[in-house]
């Protein structure tokens, strides 16, 4: 055996299984084991959750509890098994943050708030599942407010609350926040009116945007968050939807039949011609075949 054959055989027995190894074992980093659910895992969360494993996880992973994975290497596994469920939320979050092929990464794909969602619906799987107390962005010792949108439909305005939840978690006004409200329009979110302080009550009033075109009913969905470009308040949102703008009257652009219709409200005249093409490709693909049977004929 000459050198070069050695070499390559000494990699073969020594390199090769060392990276088999180490593809296998996927390392957590520690300070993401101990990362805990920001919020409390509940039926909603979980509901929420289910709707996101149909879409991003069940393709590989199965239906929970029914042991049926994607037939693909290295196994994906059940989420409900013991294997998946003894390991710490932390690390579930980790792993399905920075994926490992062949699973996809989901650090771009889902939010924090849809990973979480997602894990709340595998836990609800474990009956021995206890949460860990959730924490508020672990690390964060800036001002953590809840928002809250009403109506006050006697002065026509919409009344955002903010509130200051302290260190031993009570609720208390916050005074002097910028308060943007937006309006949920096709593209996006539009600003309405200029921000708003609240005040010693933690209050902001905004004129209500009543002329606001909403849906049939008139619904508009609004949302409001504390403008804090200095970081030191965290993640406020709240959203709400509300019957306060003017009804949409105007018909559905695909109510009659048109070109940008769906199938069934097609013009006639597009469903005609299809329906003859289709007849025609499939009666000359007929008379081929009828044709090659005369030729076996002849032959015989
Ligand atoms: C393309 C297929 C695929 C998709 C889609 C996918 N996974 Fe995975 N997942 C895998 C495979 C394969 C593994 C096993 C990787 C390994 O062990 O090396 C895995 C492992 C995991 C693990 C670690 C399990 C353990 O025992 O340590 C978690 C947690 C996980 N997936 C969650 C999810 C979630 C949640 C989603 C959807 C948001 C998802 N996966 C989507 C293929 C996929």
């Amino acid at each position: 055996m000459d050198f070069k054959k050695c070499f390559v055989l000494f990699f073969l027995l020594t390199i090769l299984p060392w990276m088999k190894i180490s593809a296998q074992t996927w390392i957590v980093p520690d300070e993401a084991k101990t990362k805990v659910s920001p919020f409390i895992f509940t039926k909603e969360t979980a509901e929420k959750g289910q709707s996101i494993y149909q879409k991003n996880c069940q393709s590989c992973h199965g239906i929970p509890r029914q042991n049926n994975p994607a037939k693909i290497i290295p196994d994906p596994g059940d989420p409900a098994a013991k294997k998946y469920q003894s390991q710490k939320d932390g690390e579930m979050f980790w792993k399905v943050t920075s994926g490992k092929t062949p699973m996809p990464q989901f650090q771009n794909i889902l939010s924090e708030e849809e990973r979480w969602n997602v894990i709340s619906f595998v836990r609800s799987f474990n009956p021995e599942y206890i949460q860990p107390q959730p924490e508020t962005r672990a690390g964060f010792s800036g001002k953590i407010i809840k928002l809250s949108i009403n109506y006050i439909p006697d002065l026509k305005k919409i009344k955002v609350i903010a509130m200051e939840v302290t260190k031993d978690k009570k609720l208390i006004p916050s005074q002097g926040d910028k308060i943007i409200l937006s309006v949920k329009r096709y593209f996006g979110e539009m600003q309405f009116g200029d921000p708003k302080i609240t005040n010693q009550s933690g209050f902001a009033l905004f004129e209500a945007p009543v002329d606001l075109t909403g849906d049939k009913e008139g619904k508009i969905e609004l949302t409001a968050r504390v403008d804090d470009p200095t970081g030191k308040v965290g993640d406020a949102l709240a959203a709400a939807i509300l019957a306060i703008g003017k009804p949409n009257t105007a018909p559905s652009l695909i109510a009659s039949r048109a070109w940008w219709s769906t199938r069934k409200m097609a013009p006639v005249w597009v469903i005609a011609t299809f329906s003859f093409a289709v007849i025609i490709v499939w009666g000359f693909i007929f008379y081929i075949l009828l044709s090659l049977r005369k030729i076996r004929r002849i032959d015989l």
